[in-house]
C-alpha cells in the first residue's frame, strides 16, 4: 500500500481535526501518501482533494470543526454516486480509505467497501449513537459544551424560581440528555428511548416549589419532543415561569477534550495500522479501554446504539 485517503463526513464534532492529524502524521511515520479529501463524500464525487503533508495537519490538534470540512452527500445514497466514488479513489491511485463520521458516513463506509475499496471506518459523532463502541470521537467534548451551558443556566434559573427546560442533540438517542442530567444535577431529562407523562412531571415540578426548591431544569433530547413547546405546556399546567434553551449546533464546536484528543490520537493511528495489516470494511470502536474492530455490516445493521438502562435510572435517583 502506497497512498491512503482520509475524510470527514457528516455532522462535525471536535476531534475531527486531532483524528486527521494523527491519520496523516502515523501515515507518513509508515512511508505512505496520505490525500485529504474535501467536503466528505461530495469532495469524492468532485474529485476535490490535497496530497497532506505534515505540515498541513500542524496547529489543528486542540481546533474544533474539520479542516478538510464535511457535508451530507445525496450522490452516495445510490449505487450511481457510489459506484463512482470508489472509481475516483482508484482514479487518484488510492489503496485504503479512512472515513471519520457517523451513521451516515459508516453507511457510505460500507457501500464503498461493497464496491471493492479498502475502508476503515472511525465513528464520530456526538450523539453517541453508534453501536460498537462505548464513545464516539466528540460525545465528550460535546459533554463539557452542555455542561458549561446548564451551569450557567442553573444561576439564572434560581434568581428567578424558573424551570428551565434545556434541548440537547439527538435525533434518535438520549445519551447527551441523560449524561447530562447526572453530571449536571438536573431534575429530569427526556429521552426518546423512555415514555414520560408531562402531568406526572408537572405535579413532581409543583411539589419541589412548595418544598421551596429554586429551580428545576429539564434536559430535553431533540428527538424526545420540543423544548419551547414542553415550556408552554408546563407553564400553562402549574402556572410557574418556564424557559427554553435550545443548546444547537453550539455543542458541536469548541476545542476537544483530552479525553476527546487521545481518542483520536488513538484512533487515527490504529486506522492506519489495521489498513496496513490488511484489515478492511471494519469500524473501530473503544470497548473497555481498548481499540476493537467490528465489521461495517455488523454495525449498520445494528442500527442506533441502546441507551445504557442504567443511565436514566441513575438520573432519576439523584434527582430526588
Ligand atoms: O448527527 C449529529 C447531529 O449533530 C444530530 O444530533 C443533529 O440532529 C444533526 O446532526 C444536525 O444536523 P445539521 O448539522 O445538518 O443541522
Amino acid at each position: 500500500m502506497k497512498r491512503i485517503a482520509v475524510l470527514t463526513s457528516g455532522g462535525d464534532c471536535s476531534g475531527m481535526n486531532a483524528a486527521i492529524r494523527a491519520v496523516v502524521r502515523a501515515g507518513l511515520a509508515a512511508g505512505l501518501e496520505v490525500i485529504g479529501i474535501q467536503k466528505g463524500y461530495q469532495g469524492l464525487i468532485d474529485r476535490h482533494y490535497e496530497l497532506m503533508s505534515t505540515k498541513s495537519v500542524s496547529n489543528v490538534l486542540q481546533r474544533g470543526g474539520t479542516i478538510l470540512q464535511s457535508a451530507r452527500c445525496k450522490e452516495m445514497r445510490d449505487m450511481a454516486g457510489q459506484r463512482l466514488a470508489a472509481e475516483n479513489l482508484a482514479g487518484m491511485g488510492v489503496e485504503g480509505l479512512i472515513v471519520i463520521g457517523g451513521d451516515g458516513s459508516l453507511n457510505g463506509a460500507l457501500a464503498l467497501t461493497q464496491q471493492g475499496t479498502n475502508v476503515i471506518g472511525i465513528p464520530a459523532s456526538i450523539d453517541n449513537d453508534i453501536p460498537f463502541t462505548d464513545m464516539a470521537l466528540g460525545v465528550d467534548t460535546a459533554l463539557n459544551n452542555i455542561a458549561r451551558a446548564v451551569d450557567n443556566i442553573k444561576d439564572t434559573a434560581s434568581s428567578h424560581d424558573r424551570a428551565f427546560l434545556v434541548e440537547t442533540m439527538g435525533r434518535n438517542c438520549g445519551y447527551l440528555a441523560v449524561v447530562s442530567a447526572i453530571s449536571c444535577g438536573a431534575e429530569y431529562s427526556l429521552i426518546p428511548e423512555e415514555p414520560y407523562d408531562l402531568e406526572e412531571i408537572c405535579q413532581e415540578l409543583r411539589r419541589r416549589y412548595q418544598q421551596g426548591r429554586s429551580n428545576s431544569i429539564i434536559m430535553v433530547a431533540e428527538g424526545a419532543g420540543n423544548a419551547q413547546k414542553i415550556a408552554e405546556q408546563i407553564k400553562d399546567k402549574i402556572g410557574f415561569e418556564t424557559r427554553a434553551i435550545v443548546l444547537g449546533h453550539y455543542q458541536r464546536g469548541g476545542s476537544p477534550t483530552v479525553f476527546d484528543r487521545l481518542l483520536a490520537a488513538r484512533f487515527g493511528q490504529a486506522a492506519v495500522e489495521n489498513l496496513l495489516s490488511g484489515e478492511r470494511g471494519k469500524m473501530l470502536g473503544l470497548k473497555n479501554s481498548g481499540i476493537q474492530l467490528t465489521t461495517l455490516e455488523k454495525v449498520i445493521s445494528a442500527g442506533i446504539r441502546p441507551i445504557d438502562k442504567l443511565l436514566p435510572r441513575l438520573a432519576s435517583n439523584l434527582a430526588v
